[in-house]
């Protein structure tokens, strides 16, 4: 690729569960004209986001926890040629390398409104489980970059839901996943786009 630009941005998804997040940016950048998904990565052999990347036509794969933390991860982007990482329900730490060479490239998703109901532990019906303990009138889903912090890098963007006190965590969850369904992939978007753009224009310039 040196010397041209890429047609477009090449995004991979890391993901460890059911993957439904994953498959709303899949089907979002199908044919888009600037940004693909390139790969679907999952430390999990059995998670059904890997089913759903092959469903779809999206290169899947999985790979060990250990070969990640050892610089397999890193390569593998690399051989891949990724621009972008988005972490969808990614549940192992990601190794300090990638955190590293992705800096300003990498986002995440958490089902909480965060500071609140972030941290260790926090992760999947935890979240719910504790938002619906703690009687909050409101939950959402927010953005956030990625750093070696866990759920402390700067917010990209929130979205809210008002909650019920009918609502108990599984009621909670779906409000929530709804909400991810619906801003996470253009909310990448705009990141993606944003960075391509201010990459040709730098390119340009020189
Ligand atoms: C989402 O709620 C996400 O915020 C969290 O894990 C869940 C993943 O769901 N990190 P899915 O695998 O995308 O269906």
């Amino acid at each position: 690729m040196q010397g041209e630009a890429k047609q477009r941005a090449r995004l991979a998804i890391l993901a460890s569960g059911s993957g439904s997040n994953a498959e709303a940016i899949m089907r979002h950048f199908a044919d888009h004209p600037h940004v693909e998904v390139a790969w679907v990565g999952s430390n999990r052999k059995q998670a059904g986001v890997l089913e759903r990347a092959q469903r779809l036509g999206v290169a899947a794969s999985a790979f060990s926890g250990k070969d990640a933390a050892g610089g397999g991860l890193l390569e593998e982007l690399r051989e891949r040629e990724i621009d972008w990482v988005a972490l969808a329900g990614y549940l192992l730490m990601v190794p300090a390398d990638v955190v590293q060479a992705f800096e300003g490239r990498m986002v995440n998703i958490h089902p909480a409104l965060l500071p609140d109901f972030g941290g260790p532990g926090m992760y999947g019906m935890n979240v719910h489980r504790a938002v619906a303990a703690a009687g909050s009138e409101r939950s959402g889903m927010t953005i956030h970059w990625v750093t070696e912090a866990y759920d402390e890098g700067a917010v990209v963007f929130q979205g809210e839901v008002e909650l019920t006190a009918d609502d108990d965590a599984e009621a909670i969850a779906a409000k929530v996943l709804q909400l991810e369904h619906q801003y996470y992939p253009p909310v990448l978007e705009g990141l993606i786009v944003g960075w391509t753009e201010r990459r040709l224009n730098g390119a340009k310039k020189t």
